[in-house]
């Protein structure tokens, strides 16, 4: 990260805890819903499957910049099924960065190729070894294996979204990322159980055990791109929600946080790792703040 980016962001966390702002910070935009998979977890895919024409994304971008947003996420669906004409994904990212976004990060399911070295992450979802993936996303993990070795830049951070399919992976997904040259790291969440995936849903005694078995992988040099001393409130889903200082767009319209927080009663069953992180953070929890210093200046 930039010395400037750092003290930039070093100073909105001042002023954030210090007169208990509620500006945002992190953005995300939602290029499509489409998607070419059907995940068993998700419930957010192929809804209205529109693609956003490249003049509305941009102008949800600038929105967003207007906002103070200077971490900037691509999500879907899928976004590497963004196009406009010539225009593909590497244009948003492009853009973005020409806006003056300070991190932009794109969100994928990995199934098309890598090449996006613009990006300061590809947060690429794997949900497990080829068995427990392949159960929750379809026959995609060997095309996923081959995108990576091909990806044109080491700027992969693995994506998990734990559940009760995949919860013996970890450690699989861990050492995958401590062995392949282009992935920085591991991000982790526990499933958030949208009324139709509630079968998924770990017990507290569940994502405790989980928990245990990623510190003790980050204890074993697994580059685990989350904050240990967020896991007692994970597990107890004792963090504050919804976290201001995140903000969604889909098709014009902006959500705080997510665009889960129109579910009734999801807030207080969140599984998201950064949800917890960030509010925590700008709390003013010293614990947090420490290791987010060093765990972000050491993958970004
Ligand atoms: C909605 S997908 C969109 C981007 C892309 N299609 C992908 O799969 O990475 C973004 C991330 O949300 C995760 N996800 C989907 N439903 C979830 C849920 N109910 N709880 C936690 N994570 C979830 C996915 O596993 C994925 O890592
Ligand atoms: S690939 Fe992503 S958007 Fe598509 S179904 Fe799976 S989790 Fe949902
Ligand atoms: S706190 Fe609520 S709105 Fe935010 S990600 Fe969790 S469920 Fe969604």
């Amino acid at each position: 990260m930039k010395v400037s980016s750092f003290l930039y962001f070093a100073g909105f966390g001042m002023e954030t805890i210090l007169f208990r702002r509620k500006k945002p910070i992190l953005g995300t935009v939602i290029v499509t819903d489409k998607c070419n998979l059907q995940c068993r977890h998700c419930s957010v895919n192929n809804i209205t499957a529109v693609v956003h024409p490249f003049h509305q994304i941009q102008e949800e971008m600038r929105q967003l910049y207007d906002m103070g947003v200077r971490i900037l996420f691509f999500c879907g669906g899928e976004t590497f099924l963004w196009k406009d004409g010539d225009r593909g994904l590497r244009d948003l990212v492009i853009e973005a960065k020409r806006m003056g976004f300070l991190i932009v990060n794109v969100v994928t399911n990995g199934t098309f190729p890598l090449d996006l070295p613009e990006a300061d992450l590809i947060l690429l979802s794997l949900d497990g070894d080829r068995e427990r993936h392949n159960a929750i996303r379809g026959d995609t993990y060997d095309t996923i294996m081959d995108n990576i070795e091909k990806a044109t830049a080491d700027n992969i951070c693995f994506y998990m979204a734990v559940n009760r399919i995949n919860q013996d992976a970890i450690r699989h997904v861990c050492l995958t990322a401590k062995r392949m040259s282009n992935v920085r790291a591991v991000s982790f969440n526990f499933h958030t159980p949208y009324p139709d995936t509630r079968d998924l849903a770990l017990s507290r005694e569940e994502k405790a055990a989980c928990c245990e078995t990623i510190a003790q992988m980050m204890g074993e040099g697994a580059p685990v791109f989350n904050l240990k001393s967020a896991f007692p409130y994970l597990i107890d889903n004792s963090f504050p929600t919804p976290c201001h200082q995140c903000v969604v767009i889909e098709n014009g319209k902006v959500s705080i946080c997510g665009r889960c927080i129109e579910v009734p009663g999801l807030c207080e069953q969140c599984g998201y790792f950064f949800v917890a992180e960030y509010t925590l953070l700008f709390r003013g929890n010293i614990k947090i703040m420490l290791e987010m210093l060093k765990t972000y200046l050491k993958y970004i």
